[in-house]
């Protein structure tokens, strides 16, 4: 199947609405630790504003979770299309907000990383097994829960 992602990134690079320059921002402030991300050619930022959403008196802002829900949505259309996307939460918020000019009662809660799956002679060891590794997920019993909130013990 062809990746409608793909094509839709060729077309705006082809249009220049995604700029090298500032791709090169972003790339350029993101820690060591995210020197993965360097050969993507699409980076997403994601930012909400809590007023844009329902805000309740006992701390529920919705807007967080809209924008996790689209941010999950756009992660797993991704993966079906082909490319991977990575949300990472080691940036420099305040400088890239500031460089695009997001008004500062928008929070910067998370960059998607795209990237097509390839070659990884470029990652650390550890990253490496992480990719060819299978998955640690905690157990249904861990984080499901019947009737109230107390755990059942194990074994
Ligand atoms: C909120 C959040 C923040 C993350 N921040 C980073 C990060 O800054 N750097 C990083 O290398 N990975 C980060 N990750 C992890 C990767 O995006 C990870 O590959 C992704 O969650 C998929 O998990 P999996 O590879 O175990 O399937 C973050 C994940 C989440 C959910």
């Amino acid at each position: 199947m062809e990746s409608k992602i793909i094509n839709e990134i060729e077309i705006r690079r082809a249009k220049r609405e995604i700029s090298e320059e500032q791709l090169a921002y972003v790339k350029a402030n993101l820690p060591d630790a995210d020197y993965w991300a360097m050969k993507s050619p699409l980076i997403i930022l994601v930012s909400t504003s809590l007023e844009l959403d329902c805000r309740l008196n006992d701390k529920r802002d919705y807007a967080l979770f809209d924008v996790g829900l689209a941010a999950e949505n756009l992660i797993l259309q991704a993966a079906r299309e082909g490319p991977i996307a990575h949300p990472i939460a080691g940036f420099k918020p305040l400088t890239i907000k500031e460089y695009f000019g997001i008004p500062p009662e928008y929070i910067l809660i998370t960059l998607i990383v795209l990237g097509y799956p390839g070659d990884d002679s470029f990652l650390n060891e550890k990253h490496r097994a992480l990719e060819h590794s299978g998955r640690i997920r905690k157990s249904f019993e861990e984080v499901v829960m019947y009737n109230s909130w107390i755990k059942k013990e194990k074994g």
